[in-house]
């Protein structure tokens, strides 16, 4: 009888998703990451794992977990997880791509609208009891999104969604990506490939759809900042470590680029105290891309489904080392 351990709270309703299958499930109710090796003492008797980005599945992990035969990532990045490592030890790692595509490219636009027009700013000016008349050089003048150049880094499911949203707001949008389109496509979405140079030359807003990888590790980095337009604003919602942070904070000091929203850091939780201390045209979220209700629980169902499936036999919808699908399909 095959047993999944699901490492930290989840939406429960997936967990309907084992039923009449006989796996039995064991969810750690609790809401904060086990320490490592915590983690592998918790783990190692079970054949499942669903976990989430804050747990680190490394090498050392699955040599203490010799029955395990998959691991769900509740999220479409999987940097948390030594996938070689995995791949070598014969256990299947899956993502939830797709469900939360709109989610995170709508927070990617709010980001950027938040940013560009300074909106957490004339919240927090009107609650402090600061706004007394309208006039017209308003405290909190922004820049406009509309018809502005968007530079899209990465240029996935989810910046492809930034991109559709661009077109609603008049922008010309470039890309960057390691993979250019086919000119059809590029038209079809509105999009125009540009270099990495040109990107940051000429864009006003950049956004990061990028994974991490050690290609894109600190990818934008003090000589890429020099390289922008010193109005234009920064926006990630991919991962952290694909900007350097202190970079990022000595360059919005010494005026270098003018703002930044971001969801994601490089050291999260921790953020750096120099661009906590920064808060015009710097929006700060806590990791918010996918975090709308709806999508959410269909990240859990879709790695609870991807558990099930791999032990009992099927291949799973999302499987990320896909050298072992042949293995994963049970026999006649
Ligand atoms: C992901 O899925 O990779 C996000 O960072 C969390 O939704």
């Amino acid at each position: 009888m095959s047993r999944v351990f699901v490492s930290q709270e989840i939406v429960d309703e997936a967990l309907e998703e084992f039923e009449g299958t006989g796996i039995t499930v064991d969810l750690r109710r609790d809401h904060t990451p086990l320490p490592a090796a915590e983690l592998r003492a918790a783990a190692s008797t079970y054949d499942g794992l669903i976990c989430l980005l804050t747990d680190r599945i490394d090498a050392e992990f699955l040599a203490a977990c010799p029955r395990l035969r998959v691991v769900a990532n509740v999220a479409v990045g999987y940097d948390n997880i030594d996938v070689p490592a995995a791949t070598r030890a014969g256990v299947a790692v899956t993502n939830t791509p797709g469900v939360l595509t709109d989610a995170t490219a709508d927070l990617a636009f709010a980001l950027l609208l938040a940013t560009a027009r300074r909106i957490p700013e004339g919240d927090a000016f009107l609650r402090a009891g600061r706004y007394t008349h309208w006039r017209v050089n308003q405290e909190q003048m922004g820049v406009d999104v509309h018809g502005a150049t968007l530079g899209l880094f990465g240029l996935g499911q989810i910046g492809r969604a930034v991109a559709r949203r661009a077109r609603g707001f008049d922008m010309t949008v470039l890309y960057h990506d390691v993979q250019r389109l086919p000119a059809e496509d590029e038209r079809e979405l509105g999009v125009t490939y540009a270099e990495f140079d040109e990107l940051l030359a000429r864009s006003d807003f950049v956004s990061v759809h990028a994974p991490l990888l050690d290609s894109t590790r600190h990818r934008f980095d003090a000589a890429a900042f020099a390289a922008m337009k010193p109005t234009a604003m920064l926006i990630n919602t991919a991962r952290g470590p694909i900007v350097d942070e202190a970079a990022l904070a000595a360059a919005l000091r010494e005026g270098m680029i003018a703002g930044a929203g971001l969801d994601v850091f490089e050291r999260e939780p921790e953020v750096d105290a120099l661009l906590l201390e920064l808060r015009e045209r710097v929006v700060l979220l806590p990791h918010l891309g996918s975090a709308t209700g709806t999508t959410r629980r269909e990240m859990c169902r879709m790695a609870a489904r991807s558990v099930r499936d791999v032990l009992t036999g099927k291949r799973p919808e999302n499987l990320v080392n896909t050298e072992l699908a042949d293995r994963l399909v049970a026999g006649p």
